[in-house]
């Protein structure tokens, strides 16, 4: 897929999705601010290339948690994959897969884990926690995905209640009995998050306690997912999270955040390198991915490109987007002089730019 391509794909993934499907993936908070600003502050931060490196072999191999990954591109967690196509997340597994990208299953699945797990080859599977005020409903969640080979479990915080959507409330997802979320007690029927009578209920009120509570419990690593601010990331890392990831939720809760990319080089400083730091949210190029981890990210994560491959091509879709974005960030690695990623650095970021003086002013 070319950049042509990959612009157009979002329309594309409209035509061939229901209204619902498409609003739930596009949608964001109130007035859509943070999804917009998300992908702006990436585009806005300028480049500093280096010239005259050896920069025949590009190699963006790592590690994620310890385990290896081709690339530092991972699929974050978003639910509901049989809204956008028909075998779900076991596709965006197998993309994940083929590609040796590390995917984050979310809790609303409509695929189960065995069925995922089933997809897996070597980059590692990790899983998005919801917490529930029932500790044995999680307890047998996490020992349910030890034993199916996940090795990381990542809890989302950053959303006590939903957030409110205009835009979904005003076009829904059909609820169709046959798409659940599978792995839940009861599989309920996945229908739109952004029903105005869920709107201020807390459905489980998550604190630091239940974080170091499931560092204690979880065999798999834990990691934080919803994180803006150094303070909470640092304690996050104190409470026994090996990981943080750097988030809005694509602006899909509270509007008008800090951009992950503002907020991404606070928490890299407070973490000190005592836990790995990723970062979601507006990733759309290879240079976006470039600056991400330019500004201390060990990997970024993509959330609605995904959902767009998924919905115009299953598997092989999710794989093209991964392909694609790979081969944007090897070309931008070329470009600006560093040919493996230890040597992304924050000297490739410009400071801010002055602002000019107004023309005509005085
Ligand atoms: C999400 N996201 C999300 N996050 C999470 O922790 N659990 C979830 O179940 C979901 N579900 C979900 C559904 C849909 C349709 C979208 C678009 C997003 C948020 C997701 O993990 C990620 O933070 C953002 O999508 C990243 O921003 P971009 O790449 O979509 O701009």
């Amino acid at each position: 897929m070319d950049s042509v391509a990959f612009d157009a794909l979002e329309e594309e993934a409209q035509s061939r999705v229901s209204p619902g499907a498409f609003a739930f993936c596009a949608c964001g908070a109130d007035d859509e601010i943070s999804v917009a600003e998300n992908v702006a502050a990436w585009r806005g931060l300028r480049l500093r290339p280096r010239v005259l490196r050896d920069v025949r072999a590009i190699d963006t191999a790592l590690t994620l948690l310890g385990a290896p990954a081709r690339m530092p591109i991972m699929l974050a967690p978003t639910g509901r994959h049989r809204l956008y196509h028909a075998e779900g997340e076991r596709a965006t597994a197998r993309a994940a897969a083929r590609a040796g990208a590390t995917y984050v299953l979310s809790t609303n699945s409509t695929v189960s884990i065995e069925e995922v797990a089933a997809e897996r080859r070597e980059a590692p599977q990790w899983f998005q926690l919801y917490m529930t005020p029932e500790r044995d409903v999680t307890e047998a969640l996490i020992d349910r995905l030890a034993a199916a080979g996940f090795t990381g479990v990542a809890l989302t915080v950053d959303t006590p209640v939903p957030g409110y959507s205009p835009r979904a409330a005003r076009m829904p997802v059909e609820a169709d009995p046959a798409i659940r979320h599978v792995n839940l007690p009861g599989a309920p029927i996945a229908r739109t998050a952004y029903d105005p009578a869920f709107s201020g209920v807390v459905a489980y009120p998550t604190t630091f306690r239940d974080l170091e509570w499931l560092a204690r419990r979880s065999p798999m690593d834990v990691l934080v997912k919803g994180v803006l601010r150094g303070d909470d990331a640092a304690r996050c890392v104190e409470a026994g999270a090996k990981a943080v990831i750097v988030s809005n939720h694509g602006g899909r809760h509270l509007d008008t955040t800090v951009t992950t990319a503002d907020a991404l080089p606070e928490v890299v400083g407070a973490v000190g390198g005592h836990a790995e730091v990723y970062v979601d949210g507006g990733i759309r190029r290879g240079t976006d991915i470039l600056k991400a981890l330019a500004l201390g990210a060990r990997a970024v994560l993509i959330g609605r490109p995904m959902l767009w491959g998924l919905s115009v091509n299953g598997a092989d879709g999710v794989h093209d987007v991964l392909a694609h974005l790979q081969a944007e960030l090897v070309r931008a690695m070329t470009l600006s002089g560093g040919a493996s990623l230890a040597e992304i650095g924050a000297d490739l970021i410009a400071p801010a730019r002055i602002p000019l003086p107004l023309a005509g002013r005085g």
